[in-house]
This record gives C-alpha cells, structure tokens and sequence, in this order.
C-alpha cells in the first residue's frame, strides 16, 4: 500500500475549486490534476469531429482516438489533446456548453476515472472535479466540497472570460453554470453530490487566501 496523500476537492461549476486546488499543491508541493479539464478535452474532441452522442461505438471508438497529457507549468495546468496544447480553447464557451453531456456518458467517465485514478497511485496529489471524493477517491484522507452564491459564481466566472469572449454576457454565464449545475448533480453515473465524510467549505465571501488557509489547516496535520 503506498501512503501519498490525496486532496480531493468537488462542487459546484465556477466556485473556486482550481483556484484553491493550484494554490494548495504549490504550497505543498503536491501535483495538481484538473480532472474538469480532461472532460472539456473530451468534450472539444467530440464538437470537432461531431461525435454522435447516442452511438456507443462511436463514443468508444473516440475515445480510444483521444490521448490526454497535462503539462504543470508553475502549478498552472496545461492540457494537451493528441499532442495539441487546448488549454484556452476548453474554457470557452461552446465547450462548456457541451461538456456536461459529454460527462454524463458511461464510457467516458470510465476511461476517465481510470486514468485519474493512475495518477492518484503513488503520488502527492490535489484533484477537483465532480466526483473525485466519491468515486475517484473514496478513501482520500482530506475532502472539501465547495460551494459559493451562484449570482457570485456567476460574477467571478464572467469577469475571467470577459476579455477573451466579449460577446458573452453575465446572464449567459449565469445559465450555463445553473445548467451545468442541474446536469451535473441530476445524472445517473457519479453524480456530483457530497461524500458523506467532505466539509462543506462556502467562499461566497472568502478571498483566495482565506479559503487557501481553511484548506491547510485541514491537510497540515496529516503531512
Ligand atoms: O471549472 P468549472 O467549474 O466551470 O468546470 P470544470 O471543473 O472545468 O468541469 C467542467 C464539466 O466537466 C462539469 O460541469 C462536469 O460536467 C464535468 N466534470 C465531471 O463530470 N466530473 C469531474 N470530475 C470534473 C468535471
Ligand atoms: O474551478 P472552479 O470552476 O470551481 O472555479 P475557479 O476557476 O477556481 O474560480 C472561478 C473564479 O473565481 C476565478 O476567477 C477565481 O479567481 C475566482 N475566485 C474568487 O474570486 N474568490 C475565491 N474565493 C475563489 C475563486
């Protein structure tokens, strides 16, 4: 049995979980796993060769054609598809527009879970996403699930992307995290919900640095 240590971290879309994820495993010298960004990958493999959603072998056979790599640059996580860096492409729009449906299917969340589940083996690690103190990592030692006012969520989200996508609105970006939000947590395969042992920890009026020492002072005494 190896002794890494895993912080798994899930909630709700656009809440703060990379932000608190990347500055933890800076602090601790920990490898970040954006486990989101694996699914928008996906998600951008389908949009581009118009995957068919409801054709099983066409999804299986996707998959097998798709090839994740992450790239941690100062703890900032780059993503590449099949060799192509798409680290700005999968947090635009179209993508996440998409990316919930794509989550939802069966085959994908199992090729996903696996390979998260691999990096998770002998490593150090903090994982976001939806599903990794559930599914991923049930037996993760620290759990956080994160929450913050959706109108707030909605706020932050829309002030990141203004300037790379200034024709969409706040009210659009509001949609898509309710949306996203309803999917997510309404779907049969792992959904996102809150792992019995995971604190609950609200940002809505905490600053990253506030929310960086409620999650130290939770993994410190372990390390
Ligand atoms: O950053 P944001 O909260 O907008 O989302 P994300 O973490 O990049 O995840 C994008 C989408 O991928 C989510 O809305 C989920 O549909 C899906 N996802 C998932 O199903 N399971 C995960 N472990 C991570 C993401
Ligand atoms: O990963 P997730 O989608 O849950 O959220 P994020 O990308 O970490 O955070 C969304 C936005 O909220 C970013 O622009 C963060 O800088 C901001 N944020 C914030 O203003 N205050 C916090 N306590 C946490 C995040």
């Amino acid at each position: 049995m190896s002794n890494n240590i895993i912080v798994a971290i899930d909630g709700y879309s656009s809440c703060g979980k990379s932000t608190l994820a990347k500055a933890l495993a800076k602090k601790l010298h920990f490898i970040y796993v954006d486990s989101g960004a694996m699914y928008r990958a996906v998600a951008l493999y389908f949009l581009r060769n118009d995957v068919d959603m409801a054709n099983h072998a066409q999804v299986e056979e996707a998959l097998k054609n798709i090839h994740l790599n992450f790239h941690s640059r100062d703890y900032e996580s780059h993503i590449t598809l099949n060799d192509e860096e798409v680290s700005e492409e999968i947090r635009q729009m179209p993508v996440s527009e998409k990316v919930s449906a794509v989550a939802a299917l069966k085959e994908v969340r199992r090729e996903m879970v696996k390979q998260q589940q691999r990096m998770g083996k002998s490593k150090n690690i903090v994982m976001d996403g939806r599903d990794i103190g559930t599914a991923v990592f049930p037996t993760a030692p620290v759990k956080l699930f994160m929450t913050a006012d959706p109108k707030v969520r909605a706020e932050r989200r829309y002030k990141e992307i203004h300037t790379k996508e200034p024709d969409v609105t706040l009210e659009e970006v509001f949609e898509n995290l309710a949306h996203r939000d309803y999917a997510d947590t309404t779907r049969v395969e792992s959904p996102l919900v809150r792992a019995d042992d995971a604190i609950i920890l609200d940002n809505t009026e905490l600053t990253p640095e506030q929310q960086l020492q409620f999650a130290l002072d939770k993994v410190e005494p372990l390390l």
